[in-house]
Parts: structure tokens; C-alpha cells; sequence
């Protein structure tokens, strides 16, 4: 059977081709464009109100005589699918509506939401974007739409290998960079490269992100942890480690918000070195520091030894979906292949927005703005943590988007996450940010969604959960006030 998509409905479905499965075999053909209108109506591909070429233009592109396709609009029009006035070309009735479209399941959103992995999505600097996109599309080459180097665009890369020295202190140059699809992608890459290589295992910190490590498990590696401390990584446990490479946090460690201590850093370095391994700085939210300047990447002491991986998902948006890898000599053809096999680069056009809104300050523009509304709002959390809860430490630097709720060991923070969920509250259980040992006990607070003046409001509820829990058991009477003004989960978060 030959399908056709008959470019003569285009013009009946306001410029959308519509395919009509039909059998051109003479002597059929009656029967066949009837049938293949019939089904298009029925599934709704001509939806009610289209109005059907006339039959001689239906006719002429079809090639076929005039007299079959009259015969089949009569035909369509006595069986109820087509509604004819004298001299114009008839109109699908109302038997052909649109098959029902299955309801997307609405997407959970929290009445409080301290989920600690997104940033405020509303702060994203939409008119900038505009102007950087509208610029990306006015002066992109034609060769932009073509497929590109897989390492991504060279004016992204350029700007980033700038900006990146200017405020991060890596050092790189644009040749040895790759454009990803955020850190997630850069972290898959990495692996298939250190797996293609022979290795069997990948080392993350713990506690750490557990999202992170489904992604080098799913390449095929086995994810080992290596403890953190008030410090950073215990460098002291690195020595037995078997784990060819290891991810680490060091700028604003996830989720305990430690800074990595120089001579930490250092350690780090020097282990990379003797043993031969590497270290996969993941950078994620360095350029959020409040009380000083951030602390430099870890690239920038060994850019032979240290695959930096940054991300557009806290200082844009997650959605933008663009990560970048500052990677050794020795694996740039190996990501770059990896990355040519997986998708055969990134899209180019956002690609070339990033790097005008990087070009024209605006990036940095937005960062700065973005950093002032988290200060005040990590300010407000710490204050309000201060009087409703006030006997639990709270850890983590004046850095990023969240800070760390310390509980009690004899406290389940799960059940304790899931009962604040039943009351619409979103907040993240520490222990299963555990990958070896006793797991540790905790709420990871993420501040980011948070307006100041729905601060006190979250926290208070959080502490009713709390007191419940028996967590908290001098609960303030502000605080007790929150049990009855928290609505269920609802539409909005923030
Ligand atoms: C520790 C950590 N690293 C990286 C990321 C960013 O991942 P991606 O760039 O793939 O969005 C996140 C996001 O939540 C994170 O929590």
C-alpha cells in the first residue's frame, strides 16, 4: 500500500499535511479514498469544520478523474461524515472530533517547598534571554542549523572558557571543552569513558547527591563512598580507595554545605597524582558565596589531573538543560566521541543565546541579582530556624541554595519528610544521601523558592512536623500557630 501524505489537504488543514493512507491500483480507488477520508475523520486527523478541497482540485492532485472523488464526497456526505452546500467544496461534520487527549498527571508542587536541588525558576531572566536568543538566531552562520563539532559551539565555548577564569579560576581553553546537557550528562560521559577504559568503579563523596549516582550506575560502574567531614572529603580515606576517578563538591559540598579546606584541596591533588587517578569537581552552585568571594575551582591547581563540570541549572534555570566539562588533554577525543555517540551534539541555537547572555553581561548581571535574593532569603531561613528550632544545629556556609537541619540519630528523618509531605511541605531526608556506613540524620532545607514572606510561615510548619515528630518539643507558640494556617499540597510553591 502506498501512503500519501496528500499536500493538497494541506491548504484544508491551514498548512499541515495530512497522511491518507490509500491503494492507488485503478479499480480501487473509489473504495480506497473513501475509506482513507473516513479514517481520517473518525481518528480525527481532519478534524469537524475542515473544509475538504473542492473535487476537481482533489481530483487534478490525486490524478485521478473527477467523477471518483464526487462519488466518494456523496458518498461521505450520505454516511453523515461531510456536510455539502451547493457549489463549495464540503466540510467535515462532527462525527470526526479529536480522540479525547489523556490527562497529564499534574505535576507535584508544594504549599512549602524546601526541595533543595532547583533554583527559583521565577527569577529567570526571561527578557535577557530574549534578546540573547533573538541575537543568537539574527547573526548564527547558516552552518549553525547544520550538525556541528560535537564538542558544541565555539562562541559558547569561548565565553565560558572566559568567564570561567574571570570568576571560577579554571583554566582552560576553549579547544578542550565540551558543551553537555547539564552536569548529568557530563558525569554520563565521563563514565562511559573511564568504563571504555577498563574501569570498574567511580567514587562520590558521602553524603552526596543520589540522584548523581544513578547515572554512573546505569553506564555500568559501581558507585563507592568516601566519607566528608567538617572539612570536606577525608583525604585521609582515599589512599584504599580502588575507584578510578572520584566526584566531589568541594566549592559547597551536597548536601552538608561544608567548603573544601585548602589543605584538603591540596591532599586531594596530590592523591589524584600519586595514584593515578581523577577528580571530577562538580561545580554546581560555587557562584552563590554570601559572605566572601567564592573559593577558587579545584581545576585551577591541576588542570591536568581535575574534569571540572559546571551547569546552567542553578544560576539559569534545570530546563535550560546546559552543562560544560573542562576536561584534560589526554580525554578530550574520548568525551568528545562518547558525546558524538550519544547525541551528536547539543543545540546549537541555545548554545548561541548562553553565549550572548554571557557576552553582554547579562549573565553576570542576572547572577549578582539572583545572589542578592538568596543572601536575604538564606538570611531570613537562618533567623526564623533560630526561633522555632532553635536546639537543632543547623551546618553549611553562606554559600549555595540550601543548608542542612542536623536531627537527632534516634530520629527517622524519612518519616519525618514523609509526614511534613502529608501536610504539603517538600523537604529532603538526609540519611538516604548515605552511601556507606551509619546513616546520618537530617533535613536538607533549600531556601531557593522561598520568599521571605513566606519564610516564617514554612519554617513554623516544618516545626509543627517537628514537634511531632518529638523532635522539637518546645515548640513556639508562633510556630504552633503554623499547624493550622499550612494548606494541603497545592498549586503554588513559593
Ligand atoms: C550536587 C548537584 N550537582 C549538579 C546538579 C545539576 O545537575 P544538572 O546540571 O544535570 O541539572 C545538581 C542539581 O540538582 C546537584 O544537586
Amino acid at each position: 500500500m502506498e501512503a500519501l501524505a496528500t499536500p493538497l489537504l494541506e491548504e484544508a488543514t491551514g498548512g499541515r499535511d495530512v497522511l491518507l493512507e490509500m491503494d492507488l491500483r485503478r479499480g480501487q480507488l473509489r473504495r480506497n479514498l473513501r475509506c482513507a477520508l473516513r479514517e481520517a475523520i473518525q481518528d480525527g486527523r481532519l478534524a469537524t469544520g475542515t473544509r475538504l478541497p473542492s473535487s476537481r482540485r482533489l481530483a487534478t492532485d490525486l490524478r485521478v478523474s473527477r467523477g471518483v472523488v464526487a462519488d466518494t464526497y456523496d458518498q461521505l456526505t450520505a454516511e453523515g461524515y461531510l456536510e455539502t452546500q451547493p457549489r463549495q467544496a464540503p466540510l467535515v461534520a462532527g462525527v470526526g472530533a479529536a480522540p479525547p487527549v489523556a490527562e497529564e498527571p499534574a505535576r507535584l508542587t508544594w504549599a512549602v517547598d524546601f526541595i533543595a536541588t532547583t533554583p527559583d525558576v521565577e527569577l529567570f531572566p526571561r527578557r535577557a534571554w530574549i534578546r540573547a536568543a533573538e541575537r543568537a538566531l539574527r547573526d548564527a552562520p547558516n552552518e549553525a542549523f547544520d550538525y556541528g563539532d560535537h564538542r558544541g559551539r565555539i562562541e559558547l565555548r569561548r565565553a565560558l572558557s572566559s568567564y570561567l577564569g574571570r570568576v571560577r579560576g579554571v583554566r582552560i581553553e576553549p579547544e578542550r571543552m565540551v558543551i553537555t546537557q547539564g552536569f548529568t550528562q557530563g558525569l554520563d560521559l565521563i563514565s562511559r569513558v573511564l568504563l571504555a577504559r577498563g574501569s570498574t568503579e567511580i567514587a562520590f563523596e558521602t553524603l552526596s547527591q543520589p540522584n548523581g549516582w544513578a547515572t554512573p550506575e546505569a553506564v555500568g560502574l559501581r558507585v563507592v563512598g568516601v566519607p566528608v567531614d567538617g572539612d570536606g572529603v577525608r583525604t585521609d580515606a582515599l589512599d584504599a580507595l580502588g575507584a578510578a576517578a572520584i566526584v566531589v563538591t568541594p566549592a559547597h559540598q551536597f548536601p552538608t554545605g561544608v567548603v573544601m579546606a585548602p589543605e584538603r584541596r591540596a591532599d586531594l591533588v596530590a592523591w589524584a597524582n600519586r595514584a593515578d587517578r581523577l577528580i571530577i569537581e562538580d561545580d554546581y552552585d560555587a557562584e552563590y558565596r554570601y559572605d566572601r568571594n567564592a573559593i577558587g575551582a579545584i581545576q585551577g591547581l591541576d588542570p591536568c589531573r581535575v574534569i571540572h563540570i559546571g551547569t546552567a541549572s542553578k544560576t539559569l534555570a534545570p530546563g535550560i538543560r546546559l552543562g560544560w566539562m573542562s576536561l584534560p588533554d589526554t580525554l578530550i577525543d574520548e568525551v568528545r566521541a562518547a558525546k558524538a555517540a550519544q547525541d551528536s551534539g547539543s543545540p546549537s541555537i541555545e548554545q548561541l543565546a548562553l553565549a550572548a547572555l554571557i557576552d553582554s553581561g547579562d549573565y553576570d548581571r542576572h547572577v549578582a541579582r539572583a545572589r542578592h535574593v538568596y543572601r536575604q532569603r538564606r538570611d531570613a531561613l537562618i533567623a526564623e530556624l533560630g526561633r522555632h528550632l532553635s536546639g537543632l544545629p543547623i551546618q553549611g556556609a553562606a554559600a549555595g541554595l540550601h543548608v542542612l537541619l542536623r536531627l537527632p540519630d534516634s530520629v527517622d528523618d524519612v518519616a519525618v519528610a514523609a509526614a511534613a509531605a502529608e501536610r504539603g511541605i517538600g523537604v529532603n531526608p538526609l540519611s538516604p544521601m548515605s552511601r556507606a556506613g551509619e546513616p546520618q540524620r537530617g533535613l536538607v532545607l533549600g531556601y531557593s523558592r522561598l520568599s521571605v514572606e513566606r519564610i516564617e510561615t514554612a519554617v513554623g510548619a516544618l516545626a509543627v512536623c517537628l514537634a511531632d515528630a518529638g523532635v522539637a518539643k518546645r515548640l513556639t507558640a508562633a510556630a504552633r500557630g503554623h499547624a493550622v494556617t499550612v494548606p494541603l499540597a497545592q498549586a503554588s510553591s513559593s
